[in-house]
C-alpha cells in the first residue's frame, strides 16, 4: 500500500516550550481526505494527536487548517490530489493555538457577533410572510453559503496586523443582510463596518478569496461595501 508522511504542527501550550512538528507514515488509499489520514493518526499512531471536525463532509466548517501551502477543509482534500509524499499541516493562522491543530475560535466569533448576523427586518408584514421577488433573492447567490471555517479569516494578511479587523468572514456575512430586501437595518450595518476596524482596512489583497473551500468572494463584498459606505457618506460619520 502507497505511503505519505505527515508533518504535523504539535503544541500544547500548557506543557510545551515551543511548538514543533511530529512526522507520522499514513497508508493511504485511493479517495482518502486528508481528515482521514488525521483520523488513522490519532486512531493508531499517536492518540495525543488534537484536531476539530464533525460533518465530515465540508458542511459544518470545524476542519479547516493549513495543508501544504494553503488553508483548506481537510475533509474535502484528497490526499492523491495534493500529488506530494509529503503533507505539511499547521492549524489555522492568526488565532491562539489551544492545543495541535485545535484554535481559540473566541476572536473569531466575537467579531462575527459584533455585526449582528441576523435578519432585523422593520414592522411585521401586512401579509404573513416576508415575500421577495426572485430577483432579490438572486441577489443573495454566493453570499448565503458561508460555513464559518475561518480559513479566509486565517490567510487575511490584515486580521494578523490589525488585531481589531473584523475580518473577511464577518463582511461577507454583512453584505448578505445588506442585499438582503427583507432587512431593514441596512444604515446601521453600514456604519458598524465603516470605522476603524472594517471595510476600509481591507487591502484587497484577494487571500480571502483565493482559499475560501466554498468558492465565496469575500473581497468582492467588502468592494461592494465600500462602495455603497462611500455613496452615502457614511465612513464621515461619527456613530
Ligand atoms: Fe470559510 Fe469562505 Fe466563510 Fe471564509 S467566507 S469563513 S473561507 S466559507
Ligand atoms: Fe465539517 Fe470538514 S468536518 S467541514
Amino acid at each position: 500500500m502507497e505511503k505519505v508522511i505527515f508533518k504535523v504542527f504539535r503544541f500544547n501550550p500548557e506543557r510545551d516550550k515551543k511548538p514543533r512538528f511530529d512526522k507520522y507514515e499514513v497508508p493511504i488509499r485511493n479517495g482518502m481526505t486528508v481528515l482521514d489520514a488525521l483520523y488513522y493518526i490519532q486512531g493508531y499512531l499517536d492518540g495525543s494527536l488534537a484536531f476539530r471536525s464533525s460533518c465530515r463532509e465540508g458542511v459544518c466548517g470545524s476542519c479547516g487548517m493549513h495543508i501544504n501551502g494553503k488553508y483548506r477543509l481537510a475533509c474535502e482534500t484528497q490526499i492523491n490530489r495534493l500529488k506530494s509524499k509529503k503533507i505539511t499541516i499547521k492549524p489555522l493562522g492568526h488565532l491562539p493555538v489551544i492545543k495541535d491543530l485545535v484554535v481559540d475560535m473566541t476572536d473569531f466569533w466575537e467579531k462575527y457577533s459584533y455585526i449582528k448576523p441576523y435578519l432585523i427586518a422593520g414592522a411585521p408584514p401586512e401579509e404573513n410572510e416576508r415575500i421577495q421577488t426572485q430577483d432579490d433573492r438572486n441577489k443573495l447567490d454566493g453570499l448565503i453559503d458561508c460555513i464559518l471555517c475561518a480559513c479566509c479569516y486565517a490567510a487575511c494578511t490584515i486580521t494578523d496586523t490589525e488585531k481589531n479587523y473584523l475580518g473577511p468572514a464577518a463582511l461577507l456575512k454583512v453584505d448578505r443582510f445588506v442585499e438582503d430586501s427583507r432587512d431593514n437595518n441596512k444604515k446601521e450595518r453600514l456604519l458598524t463596518v465603516s470605522g476603524d476596524s472594517g471595510i476600509f482596512r481591507c487591502h484587497t489583497l484577494f487571500n480571502c478569496q483565493e482559499v475560501c473551500p466554498k468558492n465565496l468572494d469575500p473581497t468582492g463584498a467588502i468592494a461592494r461595501l465600500k462602495r455603497m459606505a462611500i455613496s452615502n457618506t457614511l465612513c464621515f460619520w461619527e456613530k
